[in-house]
């Protein structure tokens, strides 16, 4: 089926090798997207919904929805601040908004009893993550301070991709 008359043939080898660089091409963005794909493994258009559902009630719904905008919003001003390269700004804000201290705070009022486990676990690796980024900001390296950022947002990333709330 694939062999090639002579008259064909280098209108074949042509056909065959810009297909082949086609392939090399197409194969060269794929290596490219999978680099991407394997930092961002969580779209959730893409992929059937298996987050564990947290059965809250509305009101503690509320007040978790409430502490996570707030997450958003004090790391965009933590980064602001970085930028701004005040660092006692950004470590105030980080130490009061995600440490341990606002935790305790924000977990009075959301019915901790009805998050599993393994949630606190994570909820707690997300402060530490955020003690640690408290503890480099005074370097005002950012080379130390980047990476202890962005595991901050990977340990907000990690619980996301593990849970929801649901009604209940
Ligand atoms: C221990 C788990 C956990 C951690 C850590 C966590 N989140 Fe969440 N977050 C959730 C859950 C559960 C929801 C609800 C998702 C849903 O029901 O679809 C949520 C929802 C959100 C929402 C959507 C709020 C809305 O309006 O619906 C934002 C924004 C958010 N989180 C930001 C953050 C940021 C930023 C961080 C890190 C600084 C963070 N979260 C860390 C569990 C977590």
């Amino acid at each position: 089926m694939c062999r090639l008359s002579d008259a064909s043939f280098s209108k074949g080898t042509t056909v065959l090798l810009s297909g082949g660089l086609l392939c090399t091409m197409v194969a060269a963005g794929c290596a490219d997207a999978g680099r991407v794909h394997s930092t961002m493994h969580v779209n959730p258009c893409l992929i059937p919904d298996t987050r564990y559902s947290i059965p809250l009630s509305l009101s503690a719904g509320k007040e978790h929805r409430a502490v996570m905008l707030q997450h958003l919003e004090t790391l965009q001003v933590i980064m602001n601040a970085l930028v701004e390269e005040d660092y006692e700004l950004a470590q105030g804000l980080t130490e009061a908004h995600i440490g341990f201290f606002r935790r305790r705070q924000a977990m009075a009022h959301q019915e901790p009893e009805k998050f599993p486990a393994a949630y606190h676990d994570l909820a707690l690796a997300h402060h530490e993550a955020a003690e640690e980024l408290v503890r480099v900001i005074p370097s005002k390296d950012l080379k130390q301070i980047l990476p202890s950022v962005n595991n901050v947002l990977k340990a907000c990333v990690a619980c996301h991709v593990e849970y929801r709330v649901g009604e209940g």
